[in-house]
């Protein structure tokens, strides 16, 4: 398989779960590089749910290892959590999970931040997931942040948290927020530091080291393009590259040593918190959750919906250089009389090919559409290329031709066995 970056091309909740657990049968490695608990990957195996927040959905696949590599940011509390879930279901960590040791802390001060600002963002509140993702990055980028090395050295634990605790109680009473007990907050972040001692290590060797035996690795996006801090819809985005560079600055494995990248995109477009959508319809957004579908993995909140927007797909091919496509929830568009494609953006008389970096430019702009005729029929049951109707195919060859990329798989629902390989 070689080495593989995965990321989604849209705004994140593209599917990427299922096609990473997909594509993770030919891998050796899993690693996740970027984010924290604000995503989950939902992976479908026979009537089973699993949703993961830190853990890369390799952990589901028997002897895959997984690796949460130094660019991610960790709620310690919420990672034991997930271990002690999966274990119920069944899933053991123990022998196939990696933390690095550099990756840094989520405290509940950033938490608490995050909400207070949201609250005093009030309408121009960016929606976070409040799971203290912007804060923690921002305490690392300030070199003020804690790391994994540090969670779990029992002294110099306590004496950073007691310093860290001091300024942050500061911050919080400033916003308005009560300040934090430093007993409670010590107590339950080294009995979490004592679980997870065990899986730290210096992740950024073991990676190279299995790459020089000729292992394959598979890097685990999380979120999506347009939320990229620094190629996204600012300020309306999460705080890390979710972008395929991100993955090299996250896990330490070289940029030459990337052999391809995999973007995921949906039939049509979704996003969840606030920030522009030129696509966005009531009507799709109406007809999605009728069906059930389109519900955040981590908040629960409905997601906001639209026509597949090309432009957008286009510059996320361009910004992560995609070589292939993985598109999913074909089976949404299932009951569609005419589906509709943006393929450029008009505001004020001038149109756009690309993306405008002004997110209240974007809010203006106007989708040019192109329309297709809709398949209705469903489409679930299709195992093989030529099982779709032929409807479905020419739309999904204009959507890849639009976005700049090959077409490699074609998803339609949530199972393992609902996924067709275009192309080997
Ligand atoms: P944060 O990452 O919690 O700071 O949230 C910033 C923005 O990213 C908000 O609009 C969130 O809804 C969005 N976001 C964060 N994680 C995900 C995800 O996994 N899927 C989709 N949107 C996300």
């Amino acid at each position: 398989m070689a080495n593989t970056i995965l990321i989604g091309a849209q705004w994140g909740d593209e599917g990427k779960g299922k096609i990473i657990d997909v594509l993770t049968e030919e891998a050796d490695i899993v690693v996740r590089t970027q984010g924290g608990n604000n995503a989950g990957h939902t992976v479908f195996i026979g009537a089973q749910k699993y949703v993961l927040h830190l853990i890369p959905s390799g952990i589901l696949r028997p002897r895959k290892k997984c690796v949460i590599a130094n660019g991610v940011v960790i709620d310690p509390i919420a990672l034991v959590e997930e271990i002690d879930g999966l274990k119920k279901l069944g899933v053991k960590a123990a022998n196939n999970l990696f933390i690095s040791e550099t990756a840094h802390v989520v405290l509940p001060y950033h938490r608490d931040i995050d909400a207070q600002r949201e609250v005093r963002k009030g309408q121009q509140k960016i929606g976070t997931t409040k799971r203290g993702i912007g804060p923690a990055y921002a305490d690392k980028m300030a070199r003020t942040g804690l790391r994994m090395i540090d969670l779990i050295a029992p002294d110099r634990f306590e004496a950073l948290l007691r310093d860290r605790l001091k300024e942050n109680n500061e911050v919080l009473k400033a916003l308005g927020a009560k300040p934090l007990s430093f007993k409670s907050v010590h107590a339950s972040y080294r009995a979490a530091g004592d679980r997870l001692r065990p899986y730290v290590t210096n992740t950024v060797v073991m990676l190279n080291e299995a790459i020089r035996r000729g292992q394959n690795l598979l890097f685990e996006g999380a979120q999506g393009t347009f939320l990229d801090i620094d190629h996204g819809t600012y300020p309306f985005v999460t705080s890390s590259n979710t972008t395929a560079g991100g993955a090299c600055t996250g896990s330490g494995v070289p940029p030459h040593r990337m052999d391809r990248v995999v973007g995921v995109m949906k039939a049509y477009t979704t996003r969840v918190g606030e920030g522009p959508l030129p696509t966005e319809s009531q009507d799709i957004a109406d007809m999605l959750h009728a069906m059930g579908r389109e519900f955040g993995a981590t908040t629960g909140r409905p997601r906001r919906c639209g026509w597949f927007d090309a432009v957008a797909t286009r510059h996320a091919c361009m910004v992560n250089g995609v070589d292939d496509l993985a598109i999913t929830n074909i089976d949404g568009l299932d009951t569609v009389q005419t589906i509709r494609v943006c393929i450029a953006y008009r505001v004020g008389g001038a149109t756009y090919d690309h993306v405008p970096n002004n997110a209240q430019l974007l809010a203006q702009c106007q989708p040019v559409y192109a329309d297709f005729p809709g398949w209705l029929t469903p489409t679930g049951k299709a195992t093989t290329w030529k099982a779709l109707p032929s409807r479905t195919r020419q739309y999904l060859k204009a959507l890849a031709e639009l976005s700049g990329a090959q077409l490699l798989i074609a998803s339609v629902g949530p199972a393992r066995d609902q996924t067709i390989v275009v192309r080997k």
